[in-house]
């Protein structure tokens, strides 16, 4: 009995190491190692993503967000000239979408924008690309260029991604 009690003993010390390092070696395996089905499944999803989006890319409704959005946040990603980026917040975020509308008016689509987005165009913006919007001969981006760059390199971009799934 004294006997079978102390391998009982041993034994529970060994299980009980045994699951301790089963345990730890658990916790070391890397997380991408885990899951080869979730990097399937992700990839799978990202297609509808990218659909979608491209379904949108060359709407209005698409241009004059992506206009909000570099008036947010600025550009230095299109590498139009060598060292020249747009900063961001030449107007508030509060003026930026009615001033993306006025730019919209002048690559010829309709847009109903508050007579001061023309005025903010003008005092902010007009500087570099011009009052009709041309990019001052191609010394600036062209914002009547249809489709605008950054949004023709999105597309690029997508349709690269697609062409891999
Ligand atoms: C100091 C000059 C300057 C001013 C002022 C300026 N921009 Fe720009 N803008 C640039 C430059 C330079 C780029 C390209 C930056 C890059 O290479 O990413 C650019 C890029 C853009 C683009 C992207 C064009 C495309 O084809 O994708 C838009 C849209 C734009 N500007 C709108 C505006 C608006 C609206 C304003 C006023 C609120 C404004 N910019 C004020 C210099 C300016």
């Amino acid at each position: 009995m004294k006997h079978s009690l102390s391998y009982l003993a041993i034994l529970i010390v060994l299980l009980y190491a045994l699951a301790n390092s089963y345990m730890k070696e658990r916790s070391n395996t890397p997380h991408h190692t885990v899951s080869e089905s979730y990097a399937k499944h992700t990839a799978m999803h990202t297609v509808p993503h990218i659909d979608e989006e491209l379904s949108r890319i060359e709407t209005p409704e698409y241009t004059r967000a992506y206009i909000t959005d570099i008036i947010n946040h600025g550009s230095e990603n299109l590498h139009f000239k060598k060292e020249e980026i747009m900063e961001k917040g030449f107007v508030s975020k509060k003026d930026a979408p009615k001033v993306a509308c006025y730019v919209m008016t002048l690559a010829g689509n309709r847009c109903d924008y508050p007579k001061e987005a023309s005025l903010l165009y003008t005092s902010n913006c007009a500087g570099c690309h011009g009052n009709d919007g041309k990019g001052l001969g191609g010394t600036y981006p062209d914002l009547t260029r249809r489709p605008l760059l950054g949004i023709e390199m999105r597309k690029g971009v997508l349709e690269n991604l697609r062409s891999r799934q």
